[in-house]
């Protein structure tokens, strides 16, 4: 038993809607978050940049005392996760795009794979594809994960986004579509109404946080609680990313996001 915090990382504040459901699901553990507000984005930053400031926001999340690393964050983990693993003693759990639960869904339509351009361009998601994705159509959505760092959850500037982006599909037949990058989840409710209610829209915040469960058993580092503390960090300094961190996280858990 370890009331050690865990500490989660992403380029800002997507990863909060894994901390989130990480909040649901493991209440007894508390928790660092680490919004790299100073570098983002990540999605199309050369991969050496990436590893970079990833490295450094998982160096300084162990210096505060974390137990494990969840890297709540697609395109970090795509280039990152796997050197880290081998040069860090404690669990690093990562992300990747939904494809395989999505591509397992009833129904012969295609799945819609929705992330950043370093996320589908690397060898991860790569090998992904090719034992997931035969039906498969990955999109790169610039511009959306912007549109969530200024809270702006819906309306006329991501909704005209989002119809661009998915214009060249309006023929096809889509059974799923994979929410790819952490910050794609806040905009669910904006991007469901682009598909019939019988499209799935699938994330890997709930795969994930499953995964920090078996991790910390198999550690024996689970917390017995009291837990829900969470501190925010971030590497722009002064006060505002912290309150829209806080922000972000009290919508999520009021469902006003979902
Ligand atoms: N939230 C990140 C992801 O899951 C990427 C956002 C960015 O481009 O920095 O991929």
């Amino acid at each position: 038993m370890d009331n050690r915090p865990v500490g989660f990382l992403d380029s800002g504040l997507g990863g909060i809607s894994v901390l989130g459901e990480a909040l649901r699901v493991l209440p007894q553990e508390n928790y660092l978050y680490f919004g790299d507000t100073r570098n983002i984005p990540y999605g199309d930053k050369p991969p050496e940049t990436v590893y970079q400031y990833t490295h450094a926001a998982v160096e300084r999340l162990i210096s505060l005392g974390c137990k494990a690393i969840v890297i709540a964050c697609n395109t970090a983990t795509s280039v990152a996760a796997a050197q880290l693993r081998q040069e860090l003693p404690l669990p690093i759990i990562g992300m990747e795009p939904a494809l395989k639960p999505a591509s397992l869904l009833p129904g012969d339509g295609r799945v819609l794979v929705m992330a950043t351009h370093n996320t589908l361009k690397l060898p991860k998601f790569q090998a992904l594809m090719s034992l997931y994705g035969q039906n498969a159509i990955p999109l790169p959505c610039s511009g959306l994960m912007e549109c969530v760092e200024d809270g702006e959850l819906s309306g006329p500037r991501v909704e005209g986004l989002i119809e661009g982006l998915l214009l060249p599909y309006r023929q096809e037949n889509i059974k799923a579509v994979v929410l790819g990058c952490t910050h794609y989840p806040f905009l669910r409710q904006t991007i469901s109404r682009f598909f019939s209610p019988d499209v799935a829209l699938v994330d890997g915040n709930l795969g994930t946080v499953r995964q920090l469960r078996r991790r910390l058993e198999q550690e024996d580092l689970l917390s017995a609680g009291p837990g829900g503390k969470v501190s925010f960090f971030s590497s722009l300094q002064g006060g505002e990313p912290i309150r829209k961190m806080r922000q972000m996280l009290d919508m999520w858990q009021a469902g006003e996001s979902k």
